[in-house]
């Protein structure tokens, strides 16, 4: 083999070795300070915390940095995750952001309730058009996957997702400026049934 076809098998090998680096750091950093309630890679038995395996990077970091600086500040944000966050680095961060995104999303959720499950389906397919309410698809995917900085509803906890709709109807996560619109055309019993279709994503 020639010299130059060493030379870019040897690189390759590089990349390779310093990609698998960035994500040994996310695992580790993720097994010393997350799993404990984000569960291993990011998929929890406990309805307390939300699921993190599958988020889209770009939604993830932004998380963090919200918690670092202290501007996403509901109850649970300050009580579990402003502590944790101000411990991190950028570089940590985009870390675990590579991490958590290259986990698969573990699907474990149930229907229960079918009449609650179609209601919440059809208002994520199709909105409200009546009280203003947009697809939830046109920015969250279909199934709910997320993309960029829009993050992944598909399977995440449906007590997580309850309350995080409820956090939209004030003012604790000031960055969600599309869902505080959003939200004001949902009553409770629709936030009850959008969860309940999610989780069973
Ligand atoms: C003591 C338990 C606990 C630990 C440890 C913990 N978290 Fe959390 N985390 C929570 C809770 C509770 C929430 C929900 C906060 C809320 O309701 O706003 C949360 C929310 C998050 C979110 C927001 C998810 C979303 O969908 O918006 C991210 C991202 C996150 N945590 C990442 C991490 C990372 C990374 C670590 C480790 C460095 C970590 N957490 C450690 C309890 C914890
Ligand atoms: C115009 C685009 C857009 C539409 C339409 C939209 N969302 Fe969102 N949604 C977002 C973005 C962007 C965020 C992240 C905000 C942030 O960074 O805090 C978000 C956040 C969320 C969260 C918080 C998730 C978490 O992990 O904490 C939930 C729940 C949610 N949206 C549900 C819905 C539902 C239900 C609908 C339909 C009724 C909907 N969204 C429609 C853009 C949208």
């Amino acid at each position: 083999m020639s010299y130059r076809i060493w030379m870019s098998l040897g690189m390759i090998g590089l990349i390779a070795a310093s990609s698998a680096l960035g994500s040994d750091e996310g695992a580790k950093l993720d097994r010393q300070l997350c799993s404990v309630c984000h569960g291993p890679g990011g998929t929890t038995s406990s309805e307390l915390f939300p699921h993190l395996a599958g988020m889209p990077a770009p939604y993830f970091t932004n998380q963090m940095k919200a918690f670092r600086d202290k501007s996403r500040a509901d109850q649970n944000a300050k009580r579990f995750m402003w502590g944790i966050s101000s411990r991190l680095t950028d570089e940590n961060i985009e870390q675990l952001a590579a991490f958590y995104e290259s986990q698969p999303a573990v699907h474990q959720g149930k229907i229960s309730d079918q009449a609650k499950y179609d209601l919440g389906k059809s208002i994520f397919l199709n909105g409200h058009a009546d009280k203003g309410v947009p697809p939830c698809m046109a920015c969250h995917g279909e199934k709910g996957e997320g993309k960029e900085t829009t993050p992944r509803l598909g399977g995440q906890n449906e007590a997580y997702l309850k309350r995080q709709l409820k956090v939209f109807y004030g003012n604790e996560r000031p960055a969600a400026t599309a869902m505080h619109e959003i939200v004001k055309g949902l009553s409770e019993s629709d936030i009850e049934a959008i969860a309940h279709y999610l989780q069973a994503q």
